[in-house]
């Protein structure tokens, strides 16, 4: 019996239509469910609907119609959308759902009878957005002594002084339980700076008992209470317990204990308390284990403002789609921020991943590799030409076979960005093999076919590699290369449960060079802005021969249009070595981001080759190319010094190549 993996997102609010915040963790879900069944684990991904609650019932009283019609109307704008980007869950659970509403009723029931949740009165503040109490010392007070105002400390909306009776969950007796279960578990709240602000508050808060009821009198729109129907149960409480009776009644046979616990819960850091504190507790009064991870994501701002209605900038998941692939979406989602921060979101930062590192990353590796296997050598993988790898052959072979491992423990701990980058690194390396190699020229002599034929096998390989890790992040891409590298791969199945070798590929297959993968996007007209293109400003002419520099101390003085015309540049080197003869100057590859270039630098007599490579320097990107003794030089370093080099300009943390310096 194969590993079960079971994963959610939270169930989304039908108050309004879906957003990129919700895009987010579902793709992210989606990548983390597709990885795992590749690898062979039974896995369920459920998403779905929170249809009750104080919010929904207000939105639809705002469109005049009744609250169920509301979110029969909503509900396929959140269907057609995971469809749209490609989401594979296995079921997707309505919280209006009669079957759930059972389930619900049967918790409440169970928790009733053994005594853990009780009526009382209670008086507190009242939030109607947050549908919440609060206590005296939680509401912020306004305004001057004679208008006094209190406000909820979460929403900041006015709160009202209510007095009822309510139902509610004894969740302060299992406190000191689940700080015993956070600190012996060190996975169950991540990442790690969420799990210590939980344990934080645990420690230093009493835990009171939660109010899981809302009278009649004030919100209809819920499930009853099973033993008193002038209540409806709190959504919080209706809504979590759709991870267990989701595997309950979705699937084609009830399969809870198959696959409970969950494994990875995923949710915004806004709702993390609610799972952390109140589905905990509440599982350990249902008596059930606890999932084994709740992991809490950072929230998106658009152009560095809060995204919201009001200001109209919520990005419109569908609009991104249509406009740039549901692959290119999900890859910039994954690869802009590190799963847990918070990040921006613009649609320049987009274009720009897309121009950088699909088109001319990955795309533009796969149509080289197939354009040279079109023209030498039929149209065919070929069959290597000897057993033997050559240097950077051997990187790139032994970068690819470790991805299992990498990319299981960078998956696992949800690093999707630096699974990216990993990935991309591979992409860096096989474009140096093709730029050292030069395979138009080996294809002159025919003494080089031997190492031609390595050449294309090796890029061949990496790329199959390429296309199966690439896989969970961006299905439709994979099925092209795929297709277009004529292999023989299913994704439906397990590939990587071992049997997924570097050396699977089947040379004489043909291959089959399709569309671009990613075509690049030249310009945007943003709405009612000035046109903006991705193209750099051409050299200027004078780039060289420009004035004569200016001593230190000099008051000659430069506009900002003189110094923008410099494009300085953060590279990357990628590779380092001396040129033959001189002592002073070292050859470096470096990896633009957009681009890799050969920089010659007179940095020798201070510099070991070895000690460049890795290192992120800054660059002049726009000088005009140069011949030092002989070898071409497509820009310049930047070092401090004057006739002597002393220090080369470098980066101190990873700023990623290409990033403009200013
Ligand atoms: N219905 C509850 C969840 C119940 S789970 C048992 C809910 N729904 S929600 O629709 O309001 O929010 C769903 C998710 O969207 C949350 O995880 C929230 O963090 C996330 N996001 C909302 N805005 C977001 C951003 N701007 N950025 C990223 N995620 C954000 O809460």
């Amino acid at each position: 019996m194969s590993q079960t993996f079971y994963i959610t997102t939270p169930i989304y609010y039908v108050n309004d239509v879906p957003h990129i915040g919700h895009a987010y963790t579902t793709v992210a879900a989606d990548v983390l469910a597709r990885y795992c069944r590749l690898t062979g684990r039974d896995v369920l991904f459920l998403t779905g609907l929170d249809e009750h609650g104080q919010k929904v019932q207000q939105a639809a009283a705002k469109s005049g119609v009744d609250p169920q019609a509301h979110c029969d109307r909503l509900a396929p704008q959140f269907q057609n959308l995971w469809k749209k980007l490609h989401i594979s869950n296995d079921a997707f659970i309505r919280t209006t759902d009669a079957r759930h509403k059972t389930i619900v009723q049967q918790k409440l029931q169970q928790l009733f009878d053994q005594k853990l949740i009780y009526r009382a009165a209670y008086t507190g503040w009242y939030c109607t957005f947050d549908e919440r109490f609060w206590t005296e010392k939680d509401v912020v007070r306004q305004g001057s002594p004679q208008v006094e105002q209190w406000l909820c400390p979460d929403c900041k909306r006015p709160v009202e002084r209510l007095s009822e009776s309510n139902y509610f969950f004894k969740m302060g007796q299992y406190q000191d339980r689940l700080v015993a279960h956070i600190e012996s578990h060190p996975d169950f709240v991540r990442p790690e700076s969420r799990r210590n602000e939980v344990l934080g508050f645990l420690k230093t808060h009493p835990l009171g008992d939660l109010s899981i009821s809302r009278p009649k009198s004030r919100l209809t729109w819920g499930i009853e209470l099973p033993f008193d129907r002038d209540y409806v149960t709190y959504v919080w409480f209706d809504a979590l317990v759709n991870y267990i009776s989701g595997p309950d009644y979705l699937l084609p046979k009830p399969s809870l204990a198959h696959y409970w616990p969950a494994n990875m819960h995923l949710v915004g850091k806004d709702i993390l308390t609610t799972h952390a504190v109140y589905w905990s507790t509440m599982l350990m009064a249902l008596e059930m284990p606890l999932p084994q991870t709740i992991f809490a994501h950072g929230w998106w701002t658009v152009n560095g403002e809060k995204m919201s209605k009001s200001r109209g900038n919520v990005v419109d998941p569908y609009a991104m789609v249509d406009e740039f692939g549901a692959d290119a979406f999900r890859y910039f989602l994954l690869r802009e921020v590190p799963f847990g921060h918070d990040g921006d979101f613009s649609q320049t930062a987009l274009i720009g991943r897309i121009n950088s590192d699909l088109a001319n990353g990955l795309g533009n590796l796969l149509s080289r590799t197939l354009t040279m296997i079109e023209r030498f050598a039929e149209g065919r993988i070929p069959e290597r030409g000897t057993a033997q790898y050559e240097r950077l052959e051997e990187t790139i072979k032994g970068e690819a076979e470790s991805r299992l491992l990498v990319s299981d423990q960078l998956l696992s701990s949800l690093h999707f960005k630096e699974n990216l980058e990993s990935l991309w690194w591979i992409i860096a390396l096989c474009d140096q093999l093709i730029d050292e190699a030069q395979p138009w020229n080996l294809a002159k002599k025919p003494e080089a076919r031997p190492k031609l034929n390595n050449v294309l096998n090796t890029l061949a390989k990496a790329l199959r590699y390429l296309c199966v890790f690439i896989y969970p992040y961006m299905p439709q891409a994979a099925e092209e290369m795929k297709h277009q590298l004529g292999l023989m791969l299913n994704f439906s199945k397990p590939l990587l449960a071992g049997e997924f070798t570097w050396d699977g590929l089947l040379p004489g297959t043909p291959i089959a060079k399709g569309k671009s993968l990613f075509p690049r996007i030249e310009t945007i007209v943003p709405k009612g802005g000035a046109r903006v293109t991705d193209t750099q400003p051409p050299t200027p002419p004078t780039a060289q021969a420009g004035p004569a520099a200016a001593p230190v101390g000099s008051t000659t003085q430069i506009t900002i249009e003189d110094f923008q015309k410099v494009q300085l540049r953060v590279a990357k080197v990628l590779t380092a070595e001396r040129v033959p003869k001189s002592e002073k100057l070292i050859k470096l590859q470096v990896d633009l981001g957009t681009e890799q270039r050969q920089i010659v630098a007179g940095i020798g007599k201070k510099y070991a080759p070895e000690e460049l490579i890795g290192r992120r320097i800054v660059i002049v990107a726009n000088l005009k190319p140069a011949k030092l003794m002989g070898v071409e030089s497509q820009g310049m370093v930047l070092a401090a010094g004057d006739a002597e080099v002393k220090e080369l300009v470098c980066l101190m943390s990873d700023v990623d190549p290409g990033t403009k310096v200013k």
